[in-house]
């Protein structure tokens, strides 16, 4: 006989409230996977050499980027395909859950690569800084642990007592999976979660992604109750940090170890974006090849004989001629564009800060003096950026751009410190054919003196940033003000959906 609820005497419980764990194999080729691989490797490497000293043994078991700092593997060119891939199913998730996402704004906010080597486990833990967040594994031992289990996040009774656990729900006390390569898992962050001793010789490698979601920005901060608003809403406070003589020498010091030599800022395995919010510039070598460096030059040749030059701080010895978006200028910004795309997306984020201001070119003769140290803008909450490409060898004494690293932020006390040259040294940007400088348009610089009897130094440039700021110069032919933004640029390939692959 089948009692009824109301019939039945004994105490009864009903297991209810699902949480969503997506699983889903990618499917990299193997050009993609052997740069995540390779990179990977490199972690393990620098991050050996690191704790050579270190004689603690669990630590040895278990390197995580977010404690050594590299957290922003989002932002490198290496693991662009997987950041894209993750962005994918990020949405088919949401699709899945019914969450409408056209008035959300998503980020990944950290991602990091995680060594296990044997005898390494991760404790019982959740992310509270994120919403949803992502393992991706690249290579582990199978049938050799370091299962992925997460914890009912309902079985806790009182709050605090480990050991507790609510009663009738066995089956849901735990839930694991067993890592192999290529696997991706997404999960929500606030899960508690742990992975299990890890027993195989060969290293395990995963990076994990926490994914952060607020308001959409079109609806500011009045229309998003009870959403975290956009952040670039959010105003950091403005109070100044201590900056005594000895804060600053170790600053000083630090910088002139990180940019010393070119081999240090291209094996750094700091992301582009890190060092360019640290130093207000980043400098990438070899983004164009010289027979384009020579049709550019030749654009240049030809715009002199326009007449319409720009005047720009010192004029003598230095020619300023906006160029025309011709094929090649229009191929070249494009191709230079994919290089830092990944950091102009992140100090970029709106519209209005994306508009194209400049698109020029200077060249500096013999006997040009140098300029006085300055910053393009001075309004420390409006955004500029410009990319300098350098089209003939830059050497020492042929007026070769200097920066004051760091001098983009807190800038009137920074400026002042850094006419003095207190607080970092300037760094002159002697440089190959086909290089190139990020800019923050905020960051003292200057143009240095041309000093040859016989080299000039000319250099394509454009800029991307607000239209309305006061103050800034804006080299551009005037067809094109207004006209054209960082987007019109940029191919747009990525973001789209598959279709969720179950995996048992
Ligand atoms: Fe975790
Ligand atoms: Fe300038």
């Amino acid at each position: 006989m089948i009692l009824s609820f109301e019939q039945k005497r004994e105490i009864q419980f009903r297991e209810t409230f699902s949480t969503g764990i997506a699983r889903k194999m990618l499917n990299p080729s193997n050009t993609q996977m052997k740069a995540m691989l390779d990179y990977m490797r490199m972690v393990e490497e620098c991050s050996s050499t690191k704790d050579k000293q270190d004689t603690h043994e669990e630590k040895d078991k278990l390197k995580t980027g977010d404690t050594f700092g590299m957290a922003s593997i989002h932002q490198t060119r290496e693991f662009e395909w997987l950041t894209n891939e993750i962005e994918a199913f990020v949405f088919e998730y949401l699709e899945a859950s019914k969450i409408k996402y056209d008035k959300l704004s998503l980020f990944h906010q950290k991602s990091w690569p995680i060594i296990t080597k044997t005898g390494g486990h991760v404790n019982n833990h959740n992310h509270p800084n994120a919403i949803l967040s992502a393992v991706f594994y690249l290579q582990t031992e199978p049938e050799s642990g370091g299962e992925l289990i997460f914890h009912n996040p309902n079985d806790s009774l009182i709050p605090g007592n480990i050991n507790d656990k609510l009663p009738g729900l066995p089956s849901t006390h735990l839930y694991g999976l067993k890592p192999k390569p290529k696997l991706l898992v997404l999960f929500p962050s606030k899960l508690d979660h742990h992975v299990e001793n890890y027993r195989g010789e060969m290293s395990r490698w995963s990076v994990s992604y926490d994914i952060s979601i607020t308001a959409n920005h079109s609806l500011g901060s009045g229309q998003s109750e009870n959403m975290v608003v956009h952040p670039s809403l959010w105003r950091e406070f403005r109070g100044t940090k201590d900056t005594s003589t000895e804060t600053a020498k170790k600053i000083y010091f630090t910088q002139n170890q990180a940019i010393t030599t070119q081999e240090t800022i291209t094996n750094t395995p700091c992301s582009d974006y890190e060092r360019f919010d640290t130093d207000g510039y980043l400098v990438k070598e070899k983004v164009i090849q010289p027979p384009v460096c020579q049709a550019v030059f030749g654009q240049i040749l030809e715009s002199w004989k326009q007449g319409t030059f720009d005047y720009i701080h010192r004029a003598d010895m230095r020619i300023h001629t906006p160029l025309e978006l011709s094929e090649t200028t229009t191929w070249v910004m494009k191709n230079i564009l994919k290089e830092y795309l990944p950091v102009l997306n992140t100090f970029l984020p709106e519209h209005k800060m994306r508009y194209l201001v400049e698109f020029s070119s200077i060249c500096v003769f013999p006997g040009a003096k140098a300029q006085e140290l300055h910053p393009d803008q001075n309004h420390q909450y409006r955004k500029l950026v410009t990319i300098f490409v350098n089209l003939f060898e830059v050497g020492e004494q042929c007026g070769a751009l200097i920066v004051v690293p760091q001098t983009h932020k807190n800038q009137s006390k920074q400026i002042k410190d850094s006419q003095k040259q207190v607080i970092n040294k300037p760094q002159k940007m002697i440089l190959p054919p086909g290089s190139s400088v990020l800019m923050d348009s905020r960051l003292v610089h200057a143009g240095t003196e041309n000093t040859t009897m016989n080299s000039i130094r000319p250099v394509f440039y454009f800029s991307f940033g607000e239209i309305d700021i006061e103050g800034p110069t804006y080299s551009i032919l005037p067809d094109y003000r207004q006209k054209y933004t960082l987007d019109d640029f940029v191919d747009n390939a990525s973001l789209k959906t598959r279709s969720l692959v179950t995996v048992e």
